[in-house]
């Protein structure tokens, strides 16, 4: 089979390096790629959004599967496109899409379907901003509409950060129009959770549960990021619980939005609350995400690729998934600045041998090669993951490997996997 990757991070090195295990494969195409993914595949100089671009080049070569990594070209209507063409897509339709670009159409879905999640209101400008926080009292949780990155969401404790939040949102307008309308929800106390599954637009095959760890600094302080570390299991739920969200969310929010005329083929993602009156969803990711793909693909035991092209093609070829009882792990090395302006430019050492320490892989998120050398080249820079027998054994080997790797700016969370492990 031929296939196409759309992206450039370490979610897109990873199924990469996934799908070049798989006896199935015979081209593999990444578009744009990166440096270090041209090692498992050939780069195409198409940019992610270049939807009619990345459609002509899989009709020229006759792509047999295209599987998408961010969401940015699924908003755009690449599968769309695709469709259009008779070309084989893993990810959704634009419509299907906007469970995740539009919080405003994600939370009025979650009302109508009696999906868990958090109280909230769809407010237009900063009055009703303030009044609508007002009413829910502090803290309380600001969210832009539409996709910016993971850095649309304000969880705001005082006077101060709402005024900040709604300045940003309203005034500032960082964001464009992805902040014409702005969801003010309840804030949720409890310990968050990914459960992410592929879908073929009917049914769904549940990955293993995973975490993720969203906030800059160690204790989950400090502000949002696209995620500094992941692993799986999530040990946040365990198999009756993670059984229960497939049948009280994952399977409605499937089963509702086909009925509405917007199947899910690709991934569904659900970031979850485990509050103390059960899961409640905080949003919805119709991609992978990123770095708990990382972790996830490390322990998946099947070919990915027949899986993804019978998704694509209307009906999965496997009734489940299965995942190696080992623990996986992702770190994130991230460049000085980062989630704000990062350092970018600086050369990396120490790659070789943390890739050659057991169990471990390297993914990158974001280098580029200057003279034979990778320099980081983005906020997130480096996954190192690896694997192990127990988790606390896959997060020493990772550890290990990330304290291998320098460069002047690294930066990176040291408690992952800390608290849920009970240390
Ligand atoms: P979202 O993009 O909606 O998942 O929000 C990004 C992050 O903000 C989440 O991963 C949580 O850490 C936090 N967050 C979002 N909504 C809430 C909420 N209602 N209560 C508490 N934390 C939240
Ligand atoms: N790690 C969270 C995300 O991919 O959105």
């Amino acid at each position: 089979m031929k296939v196409l990757i759309v992206g450039a991070g370490g979610r897109e090195h990873a199924l990469c390096w996934k799908l070049r295990q798989s006896p199935h494969l015979s081209e593999l195409y990444c578009a744009p790629g990166s440096a270090a993914i041209a090692a498992v595949a050939d780069r195409v100089p198409i940019a992610v959004d270049e939807v009619l671009k990345l459609a002509d080049f899989a009709t020229d070569l006759r792509i047999d599967l295209t599987i998408v990594g961010p969401e940015l070209p699924l908003s755009l209507g690449l599968a769309d496109e695709f469709h259009s063409r008779g070309l084989n897509v893993f990810g959704p339709r634009k419509q299907a899409a906007e469970l995740e670009s539009s919080k405003v159409f994600a939370k009025r879905f979650m009302e109508r379907h009696g999906i868990p999640t958090a109280p909230f209101e769809v407010v237009h400008d900063p009055a009703e901003a303030l009044q609508a926080a007002k009413s829910f009292g502090f803290p309380v949780v600001l969210k832009a509409d539409g996709l910016a990155a993971g850095k649309g969401v304000f969880v705001v404790g005082d006077p101060q950060e709402l005024a900040a939040a709604v300045q940003i949102l309203f005034e500032d307008r960082t964001f464009g129009a992805a902040s014409d309308r702005v969801v003010v929800e309840a804030f949720l106390p409890g310990e968050e959770v990914s459960v992410i599954a592929l879908c073929d637009g009917e049914r769904l095959l549940p990955m293993a549960t995973s975490k993720d760890y969203k906030r800059i600094g160690d204790g989950d302080t400090g502000p949002n990021t696209g995620g500094m570390g992941a692993h799986s299991p999530s040990f946040v739920l365990d198999k009756e619980q993670a059984g229960d969200v497939v049948e009280r969310i994952m399977k409605p929010t499937l089963e509702g939005m086909a009925g509405e005329g917007r199947p899910i083929v690709g991934v569904l993602y659900a970031g979850l609350m485990m509050t103390e009156e059960g899961p409640r969803v905080l949003e919805y990711n119709l991609r992978f995400g990123d770095p708990e793909a990382q972790a996830l693909l490390l322990r998946l035991d099947d070919d990915l690729l027949p899986i993804l092209a019978s998704a694509a093609e209307g009906t999965f070829n496997v009734p489940r998934l299965s995942f190696r009882k080992e623990a996986s792990v992702c770190l994130v090395l991230a460049a000085a600045g980062y989630p704000g302006k990062p350092v970018k430019g600086e050369v990396i050492e120490g790659l070789g041998e943390a890739a050659a320490m057991e169990g471990v892989e390297i993914f990158h998120s974001g280098t580029a090669q200057r003279d034979g050398r990778f320099v980081s080249a983005g906020g997130r820079v480096l996954n190192v993951c690896a694997t192990g027998p127990e988790m606390v054994e896959a997060l020493r080997r990772a550890y290990a490997a990330a304290n291998v790797i320098s460069w002047p700016g690294k930066a990176f969370r040291r408690d992952i996997g800390r608290r849920v492990l009970g240390g």
